[in-house]
């Protein structure tokens, strides 16, 4: 029995998944709060993607709410002064001739991004202007073709990082869900990696089957944990035919499900990706993505049907947990079932120690196998 989760809320030195793609528009820009923070994310007329601190440094106004210009700079609503997408200040119209001044010593915090398979990440450095010190995970081409090709990459027991990169092609989504979960990202996190729930919060018909005893292998990841490649337990899942599936979660909060099988004499995989992307303290965004093969759309009606009710389940749990959580009670972690929790707490820890300290990530978690009734 352990109780952990004290110390700093948020992670940094990370990529956090901030929106999909198809949500902003050439030329647009809104504000998205990250870690507490308020960001500007903007698409420039050319397509780029870019990040800066929400907060005009002259005198506070949200800089989205003014408008990106033709020459790409951001312009604050209230007194025009214009930022390029690096946050450097480029023009302050007030100043007269005569009246010199260097704007450029005027900064926005700028923020990394990259945009990849449809999703847009931004980079969090614990301090400012760092450089990004690892690239946000990259989508595994979901359909193998025709033949048994499966087997080049990594076994169902090789640990790896979560997906190979150096591959250019872009992964399509087939299907997303966004959902606001009132909680913080720990409890965001720990209600995703969470086995014992699923007989109570999502008590459906289509997703139960009578509680038993389940053994998984479990492995290390550069920042998390896998648990092994095997075959699900979940009637759902056997529309499918034979399929196995492997789950990851790294930090700061991604969490990838991969299904892999053999339909109509062709190998698939099916990625799902979960993060949970904390707003502040107490909002976290949950957002739910799929990435499958063309040829696998005739599962997307389930997709829309079950889905939202599936994540919807998770949210309204959380809400409820929160009429306990504000009397601010210790809470408990129990053995093998709150096990991936009590990982979840300790790679945190580690992590916000290694970056605090500027020493290496050492992940503390070790190969093993759980068991759990559920
Ligand atoms: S507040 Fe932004 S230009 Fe004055
Ligand atoms: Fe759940």
């Amino acid at each position: 029995m352990g109780r952990e989760g004290t110390g700093e809320l948020f992670v940094r030195d990370l990529w956090y998944m901030t929106a999909l793609s198809a949500s902003l528009k050439r030329g647009a820009m809104r504000r998205e709060m990250l870690l507490g923070e308020p960001v500007l994310l903007g698409r420039e007329r050319d397509g780029t993607v870019f990040a800066m601190r929400d907060i005009c440094p002259h005198r506070g106004a949200p800089l989205s709410a003014g408008r990106i210009l033709a020459n790409g700079a951001v312009q604050c609503p209230y007194h025009g002064w214009e930022f390029g997408k690096d946050g450097v200040c480029s023009l302050i119209p007030s100043l007269v001739e005569g009246q010199d001044m260097d704007c450029s010593r005027i900064k926005v915090r700028s923020y990394p991004v990259k945009e990849q398979d449809g999703l847009i990440w931004v980079y969090v450095a614990a301090r400012p202007g760092a450089v990004p010190k690892n690239e946000p995970p990259k989508i595994p081409s979901t359909d193998s073709g025709s033949i048994d090709q499966e087997n080049s990459g990594a076994s169902a027991e090789t640990p790896r990082r979560n997906f190979p990169s150096g591959r250019a092609t872009q992964q399509k989504i087939r299907w997303h869900e966004t959902q606001l979960f009132r909680c913080s990202i720990d409890h965001a996190v720990i209600g995703l990696m969470d086995p014992a729930h699923a007989a109570y919060v999502h008590d459906h018909w289509w997703w139960k089957r009578k509680p038993r005893v389940k053994e998984k292998h479990y492995a290390p990841l550069p920042t998390g944990f896998v648990m092994t490649a095997h075959k699900p337990s979940k009637p759902a899942y056997s529309l499918l035919g034979e399929v196995t599936t492997e789950i990851t979660f790294e930090l700061p909060s991604t969490r990838f499900e991969t299904l892999r099988g053999r339909l109509f004499g062709r190998t698939f995989k099916i990625v799902g990706l979960t993060v949970c992307t904390p707003r502040d303290a107490e909002n976290t965004d949950i957002i739910q993505v799929f990435y499958f093969p063309w040829w696998l759309g005739f599962i997307l009606p389930l997709f829309w049907l079950l889905g939202p009710t599936f994540i919807g389940d998770d949210r309204k749990i959380v809400e409820l947990q929160r009429e306990g959580l504000k009397f601010n009670p210790n809470l408990m972690l129990i053995q093998d079932g709150d096990q991936p929790a009590i990982w979840y707490h300790r790679v945190k820890k580690a992590w916000l120690e290694s970056t605090e300290k500027g020493t290496e990530f050492v992940n503390p978690v070790q190969e093993r196998v759980l068991r759990w009734k559920s």
